[in-house]
C-alpha cells in the first residue's frame, strides 16, 4: 500500500551507498553503530529502536531508510511501514477510520515515523502519537524515528513517559551539520 512507503529517493538507500560526511558531527559514530546493527540483523532478533535527531538535510531520513531497507531484506514476513508524522496525525484525526489506522501503525514492524515534531500541533494529535509509541513499546515493535527536535524537546512535547520509553529502548544518534541537499551531492 503506497501510503506506507518511504519516499522514492530513499527506496534504495543503503549504508554501502552512503557518502562520508566529514562536515557532520556525530556522523562517523552513527555509521559505526548502524553498520554493527545492520550486520547483526540476520542473527540477532532484537527489536531495538533508533532515534535520529538533527537539523534539516543532515541525513536523518536517509539513515532511517538504510535501516528500514536492511530490515526489509532480512526479515521475511514482517510488515514494514513508513509514515511522515504529519500524515500520521492526519490519519489519526477523529473519525471512523481512526481505529483502523491506529492498528496499522501499532502492528507495523518496523515502523519509521519520519519527522516527528514536524506535524501541525494539536492536543489530540500529540495524544495519538503518544498512544502509538506507547503501544509499540508495550508490544516491542521495532521503531525508527527522525526529528528536528532534540530528545529534551520531544519530552516537552509528547510527555516524559514517551521520551523515557524511547531512551530505554532506542539508540539515539544526534547529527549536527549542513544540509546535504545544498551540497551538490
Ligand atoms: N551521506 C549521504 N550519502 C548519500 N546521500 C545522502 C547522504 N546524506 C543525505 N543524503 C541525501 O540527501 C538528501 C537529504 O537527506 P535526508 O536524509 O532527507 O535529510 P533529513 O532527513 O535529515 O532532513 C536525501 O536525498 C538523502 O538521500
Ligand atoms: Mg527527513
Amino acid at each position: 500500500m503506497s501510503t506506507f512507503w518511504p519516499p522514492e529517493n530513499l527506496r534504495n538507500a543503503s549504508l554501502d551507498m552512503t557518502d562520508p560526511r566529514p562536515d557532520v558531527v556525530g556522523w562517523d559514530a552513527a555509521m559505526v553503530a548502524l553498520r554493527e546493527y545492520v550486520d547483526g540483523l540476520p542473527t540477532h532478533y532484537d527489536n531495538s529502536w533508533h532515534l535520529f535527531c538533527g537539523p534539516v538535510g543532515v541525513g536523518k531520513s536517509h539513515l532511517a531508510a538504510c535501516i528500514f531497507n536492511a530490515v526489509k531484506a532480512t526479515r521475511c514476513g514482517w510488515v514494514e511501514r513508513w509514515i511522515i508524522a504529519s500524515q500520521m496525525v492526519e490519519m489519526l484525526s477523529p473519525g471512523d477510520r481512526r481505529s483502523v489506522w491506529r492498528r496499522r501503525l501499532v502492528e507495523a514492524n518496523p515502523l519509521v515515523i519520519d519527522d516527528i515534531g514536524g506535524e501541525y500541533r494539536t492536543e489530540w494529535g500529540e495524544a495519538e502519537i503518544e498512544y502509538v509509541i506507547s503501544r509499540r513499546y508495550d508490544k516491542q515493535r521495532m521503531t525508527i524515528l527522525t526529528s528536528n527536535l532534540s530528545p529534551e524537546k520531544l519530552g516537552e512535547r509528547y510527555g516524559e513517559r514517551v521520551i523515557d520509553r524511547i531512551r530505554e529502548v532506542a539508540t539515539i544518534l544526534t547529527l549536527v551539520g549542513p544540509s546535504y541537499r545544498g551540497s551538490g551531492g
